[in-house]
């Protein structure tokens, strides 16, 4: 079992590019067990592409990923399911099935991992729903659902098999202040009381400085800088001024 603090992924070289468009060009990043990470950096600037090669989304070209210290990026797909329990990504948008109910989407990872077992499906997901807050929604449709309720049936999902790591891409994305108030709770909820690892992409500066134990900026496919919020707060890089002042604006 591992502890909070202990090294749980780590990153090295890592590049990828699609045909001759080369989006990560050697990212170097280690991410600890029981830290909330946010990852922050310009639009098309890799970040969604960065967080796929954690579940094995994405195939480096070059660099090494190890999860638990073992080099996962050379596995064959189906040895990924271990690392895919442990490691659960909540899409940029929510990405809900619409003709599913509530309950089966957020089952749709228990049975792909092989459970059969409804009794134990349904109660697995009745506790994820409770985790989020939305506890009885079972038989709702995704169209029922407030955009910031999608998004919590997204996060029910992610964290259904119990994985020691989740994912965020965007979550705050289109939700108004309040609601993502509820979201940045859950995240801390999760990292406090679960005992969850969470990397978020965002680019709302309030949940920034509210989230996280460490930020990463990312900027033309490397790591350009690591810190605390704090760190981030008293900044004088230019660049990252500008990009804290021009993307926190009026919060309410
Ligand atoms: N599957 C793909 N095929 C081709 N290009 C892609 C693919 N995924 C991402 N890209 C390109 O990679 C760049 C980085 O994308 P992305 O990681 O989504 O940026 P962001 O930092 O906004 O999340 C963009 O130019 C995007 O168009
Ligand atoms: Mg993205």
């Amino acid at each position: 079992m591992a502890n909070a603090g202990d090294l749980f992924i780590r990153i090295r070289g890592l590049e990828q590019r699609f045909e001759s468009h080369q989006v990560l060009r050697g990212v170097d990043l280690d991410i600890y067990y029981g830290e909330t990470l946010v990852l922050l950096g310009g639009s098309g600037g890799g970040k969604s592409v960065l967080l796929k090669h954690l579940p094995g989304l994405l195939k480096p070209r070059a660099g090494t990923i190890e999860v638990d210290g073992v080099e996962i990026s050379q596995m064959q797909e189906r040895d990924y399911g271990p690392i895919r329990k442990k490691i659960s990504m909540m899409f940029q948008g929510g990405a809900l099935f619409d003709s599913l109910t509530v309950a089966e989407n957020v089952a749709f990872p228990l049975r792909e991992q092989g459970l059969k077992d409804n009794t134990e499906i349904m109660r697995l997901v009745s506790e994820a729903l409770d985790i989020v807050r939305l506890p009885g929604q079972e038989q709702k449709l995704p169209s029922d659902l407030s955009g910031g309720m999608r998004k919590r049936v997204a996060l029910a999902r992610a964290v259904v098999s119990r994985p020691a790591c989740v994912l965020y891409d965007e979550p705050h994305a289109g939700l108004d202040p309040i609601t993502a108030d509820s979201i940045d709770h859950l995240i801390k909820d999760l990292q406090q009381n679960h005992g969850m690892t969470n990397v978020v992409i965002t680019h709302e500066m309030r949940s920034v400085f509210r989230i996280a134990d460490r930020v990463v900026f990312l900027k033309e496919g490397r790591v350009t800088w690591i810190g605390t919020p704090q760190e981030l707060q008293n900044t004088r890089d230019p660049e990252l001024r500008a990009f804290i002042e021009g993307d926190s604006g009026d919060p309410w």
